[in-house]
């Protein structure tokens, strides 16, 4: 379940032809999608293998995890704006099968039930991409988010609207609230791929493999999970024991 990999490029490779591979056998399967910086070589590499095996899309369904509450579709920072711009606007997708949580929803609290309500009836994520922040959130669950926890907005961290300031024009200007999907929606996917990739994801994926689950490190609940799979590459293992860094059972091409 966990993997070290020279680099962010080669865990784009991998996780790309992952994604091939299932679209190839199941091509009307759903999607549970990521944003961040640690996705943009993902999407740029899956681009680039759809494009060069003309793979059909067209009958894909996809679920982003989270969206900032108060930036419309529109909004160049909005996770919306993210996906057309690193994905959905280079294959041809059906824009009706792809979901992602609406930011100016009037009535939030009931759109992400409805959101949570889609999921379900689309028969949930064949396979759910996830990223993690810099103190263990997935999605935007931050942590002390309770297990049960579904689709729902939440009061981001001012660890998370620091960490995430860099893709704004200053940290004041990182909205407060978000939907995201909860950890409920995100442990009905059927497999998980977890990436973490850079030095400054080193403190947390240590804290990850030296705790039992837990609470205060949101993905530690992946320990749970009969498919996931945490991918990281050396420089967010670094700070690991010698004996995992170097164990040829965590090492993958
Ligand atoms: C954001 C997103 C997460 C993402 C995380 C890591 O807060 N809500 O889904 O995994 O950031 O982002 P990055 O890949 O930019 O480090």
């Amino acid at each position: 379940m966990f993997s070290i990999f020279p680099d962010a490029a080669s865990i784009a490779e991998c996780v790309s032809a992952t994604l091939i591979e299932k679209i190839e056998r199941k091509p009307e399967a759903v999607l549970g999608l990521a944003t961040g910086g640690t996705m943009e070589p993902v999407y740029a590499s899956f681009v680039a293998r759809a494009r060069e095996r003309r793979l059909d899309v067209s009958r894909l369904t996809s679920f982003n995890l989270d969206e900032y509450v108060g930036l419309d579709g529109e909004h160049p920072k909005s996770y919306s704006a993210y996906m057309r711009h690193h994905l959905f606007r280079h294959l041809r997708f059906d824009r009706s099968r792809l979901h992602l949580p609406d930011g100016l929803a009037p009535d939030l609290e009931a759109h992400s039930r409805e959101y949570s309500d889609r999921l379900r009836q689309c028969g949930d994520a064949d396979l759910q991409l996830l990223g993690v922040g810099g103190n263990g959130h997935i999605g935007f669950n931050e942590p002390g988010t309770p297990f049960d926890s579904r689709c729902r907005v939440v009061e981001l961290s001012e660890r998370t609207r620091l960490d995430n300031s860099r893709f704004f024009e200053g940290n004041a200007m990182v909205p407060t609230l978000a939907i995201t999907m909860g950890m409920v929606e995100i442990m009905q996917a059927r497999e998980i791929l977890l990436i973490a990739t850079g030095e400054a994801k080193a403190p947390i994926v240590a804290e990850w493999y030296r705790n039992e689950v837990t609470q205060a490190i949101p993905f530690t609940i992946l320990k749970r999970h009969p498919r996931a799979r945490v991918l990281v590459d050396e420089a967010a293992a670094s700070l690991l024991p010698d004996s995992v860094r170097y164990s040829p059972t965590a090492l993958s091409a």
